[in-house]
């Protein structure tokens, strides 16, 4: 199966899309719903919150795990890659969001390899709107610097954002209230981008409000359609990986709080039944049994 990993529910905006490019494939999501949201969280806890889900998946039977939630990619990714794989899932893969993201902001075309694809020679100004922790972490600033090295990037976090999404409160004037207090600043900077990713799983949900409130000729990007096709470009050159995914065309939803409530917002969200399932991640049932 591939593995869909995300804090919050959020997440099933990237999983909705994957489906829709490449819906052959079994897919599993865990959102880590009891635990959410983790963007003010500390590197450790995400590093430590992040494994618990992706060895879960794992131990479900998923060969390729996609850490949808960008809080996670900019903070576990890399250690998850380069420590834990190697040593105790030789055969696993995980990828994340950051890179593919950063493609699309710089125009590049899927699978840019920096030192090895030339960089974009696009110039201007971009924006990347993420949870604190993201912005914090800078990643999308390292990434953007080898792949389109003059292109300006805005990063600005969006407190309370994904809590809002989480709350169902898309709209009305609260909500405007900490939409605008973070697009004022990067539409206000006197250098206006011409794109602005939505850096994490939550934002497309507050999508009609924030268009509302950006200039029209401003371009908009949400990131599920960029990671399935970058996730389809990258199965085309793994076949070996490819090869080891379930193509029943089976779907799974897990979360480690509420199931009724996880189902009742996610079918709102995909706009078709969703039947989710309440797991324990390893750690949560140590710390309850220890109670
Ligand atoms: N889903 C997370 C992300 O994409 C944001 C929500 C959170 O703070 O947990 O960054």
């Amino acid at each position: 199966m591939i593995g869909v990993f995300d804090s919050g529910f959020g997440g099933l905006t990237v999983l909705d899309s994957l489906v829709k490019a490449l819906p052959q494939y079994d897919y599993l999501f865990l959102a880590d719903s009891a635990r959410a949201p983790y963007g003010a969280r500390s590197l450790d806890v995400i590093y430590e919150f992040t494994l618990e889900s992706v060895e879960w998946l794992f131990d479900e039977g998923c060969t390729l795990v996609i850490l949808a939630c960008n809080t996670a990619s900019t903070r576990a990714l890399r250690n998850l890659q380069q420590l834990h794989l190697p040593k105790h899932r030789p055969d696993r893969r995980v990828l994340g969001v950051v890179r593919p993201s950063v493609e699309a902001l710089a125009g590049l075309p899927p699978g840019a390899v920096p030192g090895r694809t030339p960089p974009s020679s696009a110039t201007g100004v971009v924006a990347v709107l993420g949870t604190e922790s993201t912005i914090a972490s800078d990643s999308y600033g390292m990434e953007l610097r080898k792949l389109a090295p003059h292109l300006e990037l805005i990063q600005q976090a969006c407190p309370l954002w994904a809590a809002l999404v989480e709350a169902g409160e898309l709209d009305g004037p609260g909500t405007e209230w900490f939409l605008r207090r973070a697009l004022d600043p990067v539409l206000n900077s006197g250098r206006r981008p011409q794109r602005i990713l939505l850096g994490c799983t939550h934002y497309p949900l507050l999508l009609p409000a924030i268009r509302s409130l950006v200039p029209a000729g401003v371009e908009i990007l949400a990131q599920g359609e960029v990671v399935a096709s970058r996730l389809k470009n990258w199965l085309e050159r793994h076949p070996d990986q490819e090869a080891r995914l379930g193509r029943s065309a089976l779907r799974r939803f897990v979360t480690t709080d509420d199931a009724a409530w996880f189902s009742a917002r996610g079918e709102k969200l995909l706009g078709r039944p969703l039947a989710a399932e309440r797991i324990r991640l390893a750690a949560c049932r140590t710390r309850s049994l220890s109670r």
